[in-house]
């Protein structure tokens, strides 16, 4: 018997049907195909409309989907961890929603704000619970509708994001896979190349700020993609190094996907040719907590047990980290 880890036990995802084409954003912005697809690898991105239709609306339907997918009962769930940015409301926390929507009476839940890292901090704190023995079934949510916080007139970050959510089953192992280790930093000074001025405790919302359009991603996209290319790149590279993994031994990189320059410079850095990346940014764009469960789900079908997985991430705060996962199951037939 191995020590007891949390080990991810089935994936689900819920994007909305809307294609934001590049060529539609060459209507909005002064931009082109051309230009998007070269600097970052996306060609379109999926955006949920319609009138009040917050992140929850892809959020509980990736839940619900997950729970019957894996046959797990709401009122067995312990626990719902929701990583995003662009929570239905400042409070209450998302989770609280969702718990609510998809039935989970004996759960408890709370959001984590990490940015396009999110995903990877929720997995970790998951783990921790299960960890600790007294929690079983722990669903850990990634979602994002960042076309509420994106401003459709600054082409230097309109191009790059889009809205999806996942969420993932975490359950005990004791077999030896799961989440074997991680590695996560925070550097607050980051804060000033990638933020949202407006709409929290120290600027609330304002005419002035409404006009100033402070609600909206403010990003200095060469400095964070400066940071991002080291880190994300670093990071990924030591767990390797500390877990005694050759390229040969990792079967695929999860990366966050943001850009796919820093996804290649991440590859390359540890070893990894193309076959072994997981690589969706072209139809998704950066969905920030979305990306991971996005690729994991498109690429279970791939991924046996046992299969040794890097998934590293980067994002506001700025935050990054890497975790070493031992995948725990075989494909469903
Ligand atoms: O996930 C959270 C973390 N975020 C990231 O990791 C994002 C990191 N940053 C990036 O991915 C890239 O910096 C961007 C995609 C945001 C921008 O790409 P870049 O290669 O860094 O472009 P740049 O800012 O250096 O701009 C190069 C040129 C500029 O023109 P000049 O000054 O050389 O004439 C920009 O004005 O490209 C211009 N430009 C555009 N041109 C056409 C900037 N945005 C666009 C655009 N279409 N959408």
């Amino acid at each position: 018997m191995s020590e007891l880890r949390g080990a991810i036990t089935g994936v689900h995802t819920s994007v909305p049907d809307y294609r934001l084409t590049n060529r539609e954003l060459e209507e909005l912005v002064d931009t082109n195909d051309e230009w998007i697809l070269s600097r970052t690898g996306i060609s379109e991105r999926r955006i949920l409309k319609g009138v009040d239709q917050g992140m929850t609306r892809m959020a509980v339907p990736a839940v619900n989907g997950l729970l019957e997918k894996t046959g797990t009962r709401p009122e067995d769930v312990d626990l719902l961890i929701c990583a995003t940015v662009t929570p239905d409301m400042q409070f209450p926390a998302s989770a609280n929603i969702i718990t609510d929507e998809c039935g989970m009476v004996n759960a408890f839940s709370f959001d984590i704000n990490a940015a396009c890292s999110g995903f990877i901090y929720a997995l970790t704190t998951a783990d921790m619970y299960i960890r600790s023995g007294r929690y079983r079934k722990v669903i850990v949510v990634g979602a994002d509708k960042m076309s509420s916080i994106i401003d459709y007139t600054d082409r230097q970050t309109c191009v790059i994001f889009g809205d999806a959510g996942g969420a993932v089953l975490m359950e005990p192992d004791t077999e030896g896979y799961g989440l074997i280790d991680h590695i996560l930093h925070t550097d607050g000074a980051g804060m000033q190349h990638l933020h949202q001025k407006a709409g929290g405790s120290m600027r609330p919302a304002s005419h002035e700020t409404v006009d100033a359009r402070e609600h909206y991603v403010y990003q200095e996209g060469q400095a964070v993609f400066k940071f991002a290319v080291t880190k994300m790149a670093e990071v990924s590279e030591e767990i390797m190094k500390r877990n005694g993994l050759t390229a040969d031994d990792v079967a695929f990189l999860v990366p966050h996907q943001a850009n796919k320059r820093i996804i290649d410079a991440t590859a390359h850095r540890m070893g990894l040719d193309d076959s072994k990346v997981m690589l969706n940014i072209q139809r998704y764009g950066n969905t920030t907590n979305g990306t991971i469960p996005l690729c994991l789900h498109e690429w279970e079908h791939l991924l046996k047990k046992g299969d040794n997985l890097i998934v590293s991430a980067f994002g506001g705060g700025f935050t990054w980290g890497a975790l070493y996962l031992k995948w725990a199951y075989d494909p469903k037939k």
